[in-house]
């Protein structure tokens, strides 16, 4: 399903070097898939891709009654339980088609006063997702938007328009679940929010909005057993290992570039997985990302002729899902017709293989991963691919790549600015 290039990047080390470290990235797939790699009791999200059937079909259910109930959905969470949802469900705009909103991702007035008004009128549901339940922008979100649908409503009847997602033992929202009767879903104990997306935390937002979620998880089941697989071959574990050793030789930055504007909500999931999981111990490749071609006029130059500690590696489809013809015209003043009759994808191509080309010539280690089109299958494998890549990575550095505990300290300074009880 994926093609990786790396041989770009390849000849910034020494290749005999890496052929010799590969039994490391397989140990530290090993270590993973047998559960004893550090943060062992958060590798639940390896099994997700065998999700059962009758859990899909349950997801389907609640998702039809939701979309034949209200005219839009707003999903309520923040990190890890919303960006994977966002990340699919803007890949695949020919296949969701039903309006998913987000919300709970920041505590801005403006935002949330636009999001109210932009409700005024419509039938909505919330789904709210959060694992621990407590976690401070989506309470808040949710309760806002829960009040007005109490309101609205009635709390009996609203009950009937949210789902909760959340730990299926602990937390306020589980709590909250049961005593108000809201649909609810599980967040597997053993899955932590930035590895959750292929469980109901992305599924249900996912197939409320129409992505044929059985399809993607296919291709995710057949993912999984290609890029765990401990071997020499294995393109994620390559993949893992060259950015740990260009790590080692003063790489500091990884850029997740894509020429398709549909996946710039991926490399956001991407940059919360990467950042997350190895951003520890003061290890950690920065993970950023551009949309190309419009960041060519922008970050462009500084890719081409800034500082040489960036690994660059480039995310494009090979075939587009529609395309458009550009039209000749007569007069031509805009010198526009030597590219006449050529498809808009053509000139994309065009422009990735110019800007690869050139990059790579300006000495920035380059990677090619390409996928067939933006469709749901692909979606499926790229998010398994970087799971693994990104878990092996983490372990190849030493760090857990399953815990986060430097996003407490915001917490822990907020909340005693906040005067919440028992922070001061
Ligand atoms: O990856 C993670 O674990 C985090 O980004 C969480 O998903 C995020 O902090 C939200 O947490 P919760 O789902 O508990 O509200």
């Amino acid at each position: 399903m994926l093609t990786v290039d790396i041989t770009g990047a390849l000849r910034f080390i020494d290749a005999g070097a890496f052929e010799k470290k590969m039994h490391l990235a397989c140990d530290a797939a090993e270590s993973l898939l047998e559960r004893r790699c550090p943060g062992k009791d958060m590798t639940g999200w390896i099994s997700l891709p065998q999700t059962d059937a009758r859990e899909l079909e349950t997801i389907g259910d609640a998702a039809k009654r939701i979309q034949d109930e209200n005219d839009c959905m707003v999903v309520i969470g923040i990190g890890g339980s919303y960006l994977g949802a966002k990340a699919v469900i803007e890949a695949l705009p020919g296949e969701a088609s039903f309006p998913v909103i987000f919300a709970g991702q920041n505590i801005s007035p403006e935002y949330h006063d636009r999001l109210i008004g932009s409700l005024d009128g419509k039938r909505y549901a919330l789904c709210v997702i959060s694992k621990s339940g407590t976690t401070t922008e989506p309470a808040i979100a949710f309760r806002l938007l829960r009040s007005m649908l109490y309101e609205k409503l009635g709390r009996e009847t609203a009950a009937r328009h949210i789902i909760a997602i959340t730990d299926p033992k602990a937390g306020a929202l589980r709590r909250m679940a049961a005593e108000n009767g809201f649909t609810s879903f599980t967040i597997p104990p053993d899955v932590g929010g930035r590895f959750s997306v292929l469980s109901p935390v992305g599924l249900v937002p996912c197939a409320v909005a129409g992505v044929p979620i059985a399809g993607m998880m296919e291709a995710a089941g057949l993912a999984m057993d290609e890029y765990s697989s401990p071997d020499g071959g294995n393109e994620a574990l390559r993949y893992a290992l060259l950015r740990n050793m260009l790590q080692n030789k003063g790489t500091r930055i990884e850029v997740l570039s894509t020429f398709h504007p549909e996946l710039a909500m991926f490399c956001e999931w991407w940059k919360q997985l990467a950042g997350e999981s190895e951003g520890k111990s003061g290890k950690g490749l920065f993970p950023a990302s551009t949309v190309m071609t419009t960041d060519l006029h922008s970050l462009g130059q500084y890719l081409q002729e800034g500082p040489r500690d960036i690994l660059e590696t480039f995310l494009v489809a090979a075939s587009p899902r529609t395309d458009i013809t550009i039209p000749s015209d007569e007069a031509d003043l805009d010198n526009l017709n030597y590219i006449a009759g050529k498809t808009l994808s053509k000139v994309n191509r065009m422009a990735f293989e110019g800007t690869i080309s050139a990059h790579s010539s300006g000495d920035l280690p380059v990677i090619r991963i390409e996928i067939p089109s933006v469709a749901p299958g692909a979606v499926g494998s790229l998010i398994v691919f970087f799971e693994i890549a990104v878990a092996v990575s983490a372990i190849l550095m030493g760090v857990n790549p399953f815990d986060q505990p430097g996003v407490e300290e915001y917490k822990t300074r907020m909340f005693k600015l906040l005067g919440k009880p028992g922070k001061r």
